[in-house]
């Protein structure tokens, strides 16, 4: 699958496809400068943002691992598997999942990993997210690099969207603005 064939699918399985542009640059940045260490999404739903990752990792991961994170309360992880797991066996890229929340995982789990990358992409109240950047940055390496999604907001997409700005972005933007 080459990387128009790879994005076009990306893209159709995530309803904000600006994720994909503002993942290129950190992806890129971790695959050079962190060759030994895994790979975390927190928040996958159906897939888009993890075979964009995949597809990176399995062109230049040289055996890294992915690891994907996403309580499913919405009950998408079948779908999730029908589209992910071809591309983790065809591409043999070491891949774990976990079904449950996400500050459940960097409590319980989180320890017993290395990493050079972490996607934020799960819930973004302003509590859960300092409490997880706080305890993951146990858990990346030197050089590691965080990617979180909604940091800037943008005032008319929210109100198109009719979401509250606190559940959308608000709370990585007032952590950010606090560290
Ligand atoms: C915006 S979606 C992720 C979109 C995905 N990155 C993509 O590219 O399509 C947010 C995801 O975070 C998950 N999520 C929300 N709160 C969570 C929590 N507390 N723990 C784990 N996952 C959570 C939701 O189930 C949902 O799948």
């Amino acid at each position: 699958m080459n990387y128009d064939e790879m994005l076009e699918k990306a893209v159709a399985w995530t309803d904000h496809q600006q994720i994909m542009r503002d993942l290129k640059s950190p992806l890129d940045i971790a695959l050079k400068t962190s060759p030994d260490h895994a790979f975390l999404e927190i928040g996958n739903r159906y897939g888009g943002s993890t075979l964009f990752i995949l597809w990176h990792l399995w062109q230049e991961g040289k055996g890294r691992a992915l690891v994907c994170v996403d309580h499913n309360r919405e009950g998408f992880e079948q779908k999730f598997f029908q589209n992910i797991m071809p591309y983790v066996i065809e591409w043999k890229v070491p891949f774990a999942y976990y079904v449950m929340d996400q500050t459940d995982f960097i409590t319980k789990f989180a320890y017993q990993w290395n990493f050079a990358l972490v996607f934020h992409d799960g819930n973004h109240e302003p509590e859960k997210v300092r409490f997880d950047l706080q305890e993951l940055s146990w858990y990346i390496t030197t050089n590691g690099m965080v990617a979180i999604d909604d940091a800037r907001f943008d005032t008319a997409l929210l109100k198109s969207s009719g979401l509250e700005q606190r559940d959308r972005a608000g709370g990585v933007l007032e952590v950010l603005q606090k560290v």
